[in-house]
C-alpha cells in the first residue's frame, strides 16, 4: 500500500492540528497509508514515525498547537543529516511527505525532494502569513482574532482613561498580523517591519486625533518595526503622555482556531493528498483570490512577500 508521512514544523500555528487530521482521514480515503513524524525534521532524523488511524486524529479539529509537535532544526541544514533522514523514510518504503510550516521547513522539504527524490507538498502553517505565493497561511486567521481580542479590551480602558497604547504583536519581517489586526480593530498606527516609519509623526498624530477629540489613540506595532523604546520615548517628548505598552507574545500563537483556517486546513491537506495520489512531488499548496492551488515548490519559495499597500493606506484614512 502506498504511504505518506507527515510532520509539522517551525512555529506552531492554530490550524495545523485541523489540518493533520484531514491529512490523516483523506489520506486513508485515497487509500494510502499515514504516518506521523514527531518534533517535525527532528523527529525525523530520529525515526520518530509512526502509523496514524482515523482515531489517532480524534478530538483534535478545535485545539490550537500541534499533537504531533514541532521544532525548528538547525542540524537538518546538513546534508549528512538529511540523508539519515531519508533513511528513516525509505527503511518504511515511505516516499510522500507532507510538511506542514514556514518558508524554513519548505527549504528542508524542497532539500529532501532535490537530493532524494521524495515527493515533497508543502501546505502553508504559521501565523505570520509571511509566505509570498499564497494569500492566507493557517493559523493567520486565528491569530489576527486574538489579537483583535485584546485590542477590543483595550479599547475600552483607553476610551476611558483617554489613553495612548502601543500592542505589540508578532512578525519580525511580515507586518500583515499588525496591518490585518490594526484595520480590523480600528486602530489610529500601524507600524510594520516593510514601511520605515518617522515616530516623530507618529506621536504628532497622537496630538492631532487629540484636538480632534478622539479618546482612544491605540497603536499596534509590529515587532520587527522598529526600536519601540525609541517610540516611546519620542510620544513622551512630543505628546506629554505615557503610552501603555501592551506585548502580547505567545499568546498569539495558541487558541482553539477559527472557522477559517479550521475550513482551509481541510481544503489544503485534501488538494495536498490529490496531488500525492497524482504522483506530483515538490509543491506548494495556497490559496489565491480565493481557489486552492498549488506551484512549484521552489518557485514559490521564491517569491518576495510584500505588504499590501491599499490595506496599509486604509488604516491610515480610516483613523481620521
Ligand atoms: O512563527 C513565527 C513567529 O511567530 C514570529 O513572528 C516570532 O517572532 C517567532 O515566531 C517567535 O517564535 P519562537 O520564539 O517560538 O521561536
Amino acid at each position: 500500500m502506498k504511504k505518506i508521512a507527515v510532520l509539522t514544523s517551525g512555529g506552531d500555528a492554530p490550524g495545523m492540528n485541523a489540518c493533520l487530521r484531514a491529512v490523516v482521514r483523506y489520506g486513508i480515503y485515497r487509500e494510502y497509508k499515514i504516518y506521523g513524524i514527531e518534533r517535525g525534521y527532528a523527529g525525523l532524523i530520529k525515526g520518530d514515525i509512526f502509523q496514524m488511524y482515523p482515531r489517532s486524529v480524534s478530538d483534535i479539529i478545535q485545539r490550537g498547537g500541534t499533537i504531533l509537535k514541532t521544532a525548528r532544526s538547525l542540524e537538518f541544514k546538513q546534508f549528512e543529516v538529511r540523508e539519515q533522514a531519508v533513511e528513516n523514510l525509505r527503511s518504511r518504503d515511505i516516499d510522500n511527505l507532507i510538511v506542514i510550516g514556514g518558508d524554513g521547513s519548505y527549504a528542508g522539504a524542497l532539500a529532501l525532494h532535490k537530493e532524494f527524490g521524495i515527493n515533497v507538498i508543502g501546505i502553508p502553517g504559521t501565523i505570520d502569513n509571511d509566505l509570498a505565493y499564497t494569500d492566507f497561511t493557517l493559523g493567520f486567521d486565528t491569530a489576527v482574532n486574538t489579537v483583535l481580542g485584546a485590542i477590543n479590551n483595550l479599547r475600552d480602558t483607553n476610551a476611558s482613561h483617554e489613553r495612548v497604547s502601543i500592542v505589540e504583536v508578532m512578525g519580525r519581517n511580515c507586518g500583515d498580523i499588525a496591518l490585518y489586526s490594526g484595520l480590523a480593530g480600528g486602530c489610529e498606527y500601524v507600524l510594520v517591519p516593510e514601511i520605515k516609519t518617522d515616530f516623530k509623526e507618529v506621536a504628532e498624530r497622537v496630538n492631532l486625533s487629540a484636538k480632534r477629540g478622539k479618546t482612544s489613540n491605540m497603536i499596534v506595532f509590529a515587532e520587527g518595526a522598529g526600536d519601540k523604546t525609541e517610540l516611546i520615548s519620542t510620544i513622551k517628548q512630543i505628546t506629554g503622555r505615557t503610552p501603555t505598552v501592551t506585548t502580547l507574545g505567545h499568546i498569539q500563537r495558541g487558541g482553539s482556531p477559527s472557522n477559517v483556517d479550521r475550513v482551509l486546513a481541510a481544503q489544503f491537506a485534501s488538494y495536498a493528498v490529490d496531488l500525492l495520489c497524482k504522483g506530483e512531488g515538490a509543491k506548494a499548496v495556497g490559496i489565491k483570490d480565493n481557489k486552492i492551488f498549488a506551484m512549484d515548490l521552489e518557485a514559490a519559495l521564491n517569491e518576495k512577500k510584500d505588504i499590501d499597500k491599499n490595506l496599509y493606506k486604509m488604516t491610515q484614512l480610516l483613523s481620521l
